[in-house]
Formats: C-alpha cells, structure tokens, sequence
C-alpha cells in the first residue's frame, strides 16, 4: 500500500531523542529515512543504558524503527563527497548537533541551499538563532527549566520539578516534523526549500502557554482561583507550582484509592467540571450536595475544595482505582486510573490499536516501542526494526552509483 510520504527522501543527521523521534514519525508516514552516523560509533543512544550485551539499547531501538543506517565520517573528504551527492537528491536534511556543528562540517545552511536549493533544511537547537543562549548544549531537563516547564511544576514547598514527559526532546521532535511537512507543502507552491528551525525552549513553552495565561491573571488580579493556595494560601508575583490542580480552570486532584498504602499507584485523576457536579454527587452518594449553597457553585466549592477532595477519598477507599472509574464513567465523570508504565505494556486496547507494538529484532529479539499516537482511516503505520549500525551503507552508496570497488574502497578509508 503507498504511503503519503513515499518518495521523499529524508537525510536524517540526528542523534539522542528530539531529531530522531522527528524522523522516525516521517519513516512511520513512508518517507525514506537515511541515518547518517558515525563509523565505529554511531548514535550515542546505541551504547546508553544497554541492558543485552552487545545489543543496540532500547533508547536507540525506540527511537530509529523504519529508518536506514549508513556510516559515513563526514569530517573526511571522502565522506564529505558521498553526502554532498545525498543532498543533491534528498527533499529534506534533519540535524540536532551542538551550535555551529554543521557550519564547521562544511555544510552551512547557504553551502546545502547551493548544493540543493529545494532541499529542506531541518535543525533542532537549545535556543533559538539569535538568542543570548544560543550557544549552549542542551538535554531534556535543561530545556524543561528554560521553558517554563520545571518553575510550574511539582508542589509549591519543594523545588522546581521535571515531568517524566520528554517535554524537551520528542516534543520538539514533533515541532519539527510540523514544521517540515509544512515547508514540503510549501515548497510544492514555490519549488523552494527553505530552513526549518525549533528550539527546545519554544517547544517546551508552547506546551506551558497557560503558565504564560496564569502569569497574566496573576499580574492582573494577584491571585490565581483555580489553584490549591487560593483562597487561603498566599500568591507571589510569579505563577506558583500548583501540585496536582487541573489547568484549566476545572479543580481535580491525584485521588487514593483502595490499597495506596502499599501500592504508589492505587491513584485516579479525579475531575470536579461545573456540568458534572450533580452527577458527581450521586455518584457519590451525596445528593443533598447539589442544591447546598455551600457547593453548589464553583466558587462556593473553591474554598473547602480539599474537604470535597477527602470525602471524595472516603468513598473511594473501599475501590480499586479501577473498580472507582467503572463506577464513575457511568456519571460522566472525568477521571482515569493512574496508569503503569506495565499496565500499559499490557493493555489490549493499546496493542489492538497500535499503540503499544512489538517489534522483531534481528540482535535483541523481539522488545516493545510505542507506535504512531496518529492514527489515519487510510493508513495503518507498521513499525519495523531499528537498523543495525552500517546496515544499509553498501545499498544506499551502490543507489547514489558507486560501484562495488568504490564501494569497498570508501568503507575502507572509513575503517582508519
Ligand atoms: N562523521 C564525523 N563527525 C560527525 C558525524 C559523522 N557522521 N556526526 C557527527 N559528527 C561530529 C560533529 O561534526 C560534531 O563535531 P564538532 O563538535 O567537532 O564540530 C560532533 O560530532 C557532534 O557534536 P554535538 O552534536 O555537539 O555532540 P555532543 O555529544 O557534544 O552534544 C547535544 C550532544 C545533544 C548536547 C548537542 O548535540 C545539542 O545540544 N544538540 C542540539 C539540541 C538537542 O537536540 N539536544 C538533545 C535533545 S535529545
């Protein structure tokens, strides 16, 4: 079956998490994914946190399926020439290396517009071009302070927290994979490349934009109702880490359930939505609640929202997280369980959909990755193996018309 990017051929240049995770969303579309790496080594992801000897790690299986490996040390001059015959054929060139990387390789974005002025030029930096960070390295967790993240997160009488979510990494990832499918649209308008750039800081606050929404109201009014310190706490001049309150104006709260004592997860996510309150209150058996001044609005609610909170747990203690959302759906309730990261390895609605895949491995044997969270009525992804280091140098080199000599030759000279 084709593929809507079939036929686009994309020199993947990245490493670690954000690139990576961008192209292989585009391999997973059809698009043909070369990865360039580095002889001998490649992706540092292939040797980090290794749990098969002499298996490419996890962190790199999950991040590279559907894609082609080839080795090429791009510092040579022999290197240097077999890409350079990639660009002149490729629609798209994606790269996250340290600032100035690609500039010192040779390969300035005005030397690949030379080389192909229709090839889409795809980076992920720390910081934006012009910023007065821009000459930093950045990882995830650096990115998740710079952004906004880390200063809103957690519980207002401990420090600064990071989410577990790759606010950072994959999320920039997907900002790019945005960004390039629309300068493809566009460059089918004008017949021109042009140079796509999203940096981890923007990506991380594009997620955070109601921290910037809350900074505003607090600068406005000097307090924040939807949050845990209003009305009896006090507000700052910045927006406080608000623990586990809803962010959009709906109260809820992390719940415990039947077995917390022993179980860190016997948690749901519970919902207090203003349309829900009378269902809420016979769900819980409370129906005097519904017309009692005292909670019958959200602002009357607000100010004894943790006295709710406990009630709410009294009922819950004698229920499973699932037996609790069982019961709370039926009223259209908002809520979820606090999910595993194994209960969700083993949820048949996420392998059914595709969601959670299993993938056959030529070296590790078979491991889970997540699939595409994108689903189409006209396209099924299929997710197949990460490529081994090297895997598909002899095809792509003998594709770009090297001959079996030239071929032997280069590898050689990489070898030293
Ligand atoms: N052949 C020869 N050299 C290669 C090569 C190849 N195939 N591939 C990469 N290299 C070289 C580069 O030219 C560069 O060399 P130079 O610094 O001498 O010019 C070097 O390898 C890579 O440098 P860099 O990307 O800075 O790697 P690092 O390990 O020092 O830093 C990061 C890693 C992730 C911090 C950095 O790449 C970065 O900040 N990237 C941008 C933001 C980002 O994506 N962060 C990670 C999110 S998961």
């Amino acid at each position: 079956m084709s593929k809507p990017l079939d036929g686009i051929k994309i020199i993947d240049f990245t490493h670690v998490q954000a690139g990576p995770a961008c192209t292989q969303l585009l391999a997973w579309f059809g698009a043909d994914v070369i990865k360039v790496e580095r002889p001998g080594s490649g992706d540092v992801t292939r040797n980090q946190l290794r749990d098969i000897p002499d298996a490419d790690a996890l962190y790199f299986t999950m991040l590279n399926s559907n894609k082609k490996s080839l080795t090429l040390d791009t510092k040579k001059p022999e290197g240097k020439e077999v890409l350079e015959k990639l660009i002149r054929e490729s629609d798209v060139l994606v790269e996250n290396f340290g600032p100035g990387a690609l500039d010192r390789m040779g390969f300035s974005w005005e030397r690949l517009n030379e080389l192909n002025p229709k090839m889409i030029v795809a980076s992920v930096k720390g910081f934006s071009d012009g910023h007065h960070y821009d000459d930093l390295k950045v990882y995830e967790n650096v990115a998740q302070c710079a952004g906004g993240a880390a200063s809103t997160t957690g519980f207002w009488d401990g420090p600064p927290t990071i989410s577990a979510a790759a606010l950072g990494d994959s999320n920039t990832g997907m900002h790019l994979a945005i960004g390039i499918l629309t300068a493809l649209i566009g460059r089918d308008k004008t017949g021109k490349g042009q140079k796509v750039a999203v940096s981890m800081q923007d990506s991380v606050l594009n997620l955070c934009r109601v921290k910037l929404r809350d900074q505003q109201r607090l600068d406005r009014v000097g307090y924040l109702e939807e949050y845990p310190q209003y009305p009896h706490g006090e507000f700052s001049d910045v927006v406080p880490r608000g623990g586990n309150a809803g962010g959009g104006g709906q109260p809820g709260w992390i719940l415990k359930c039947k077995g917390w004592e022993t179980d860190p997860n016997a948690y749901i996510y519970f919902t207090i939505q203003g349309h829900a309150w009378a269902p809420i209150c016979k769900a819980l058996g409370k129906p005097e609640w519904i017309d009692d001044p005292a909670y019958k609005t959200a602002e009357a609610r607000q100010p004894h929202i943790f006295d709710i909170f406990a009630t709410i747990e009294e009922w819950l203690a004698d229920k499973t997280k699932f037996e609790a959302v069982d019961i709370l759906r039926k009223f259209d309730i908002p809520c979820a369980p606090v999910l595993t990261m194994k209960e969700l390895a083993n949820d048949p609605s996420l392998r059914a959909s595709g969601t959670i895949v299993e993938v056959p491995h030529s070296v590790r044997g078979s491991y889970l990755t997540v699939g595409s969270p994108i689903k189409f009525s006209d396209l099924k992804p299929e997710v197949t193996a990460s490529p081994l280091l090297g895997e598909h140098t002899e095809e792509v080199l003998a594709s770009l018309g090297y001959s079996q000599q030239e071929i032997f030759n280069l590898k050689e000279i990489q070898a030293v």
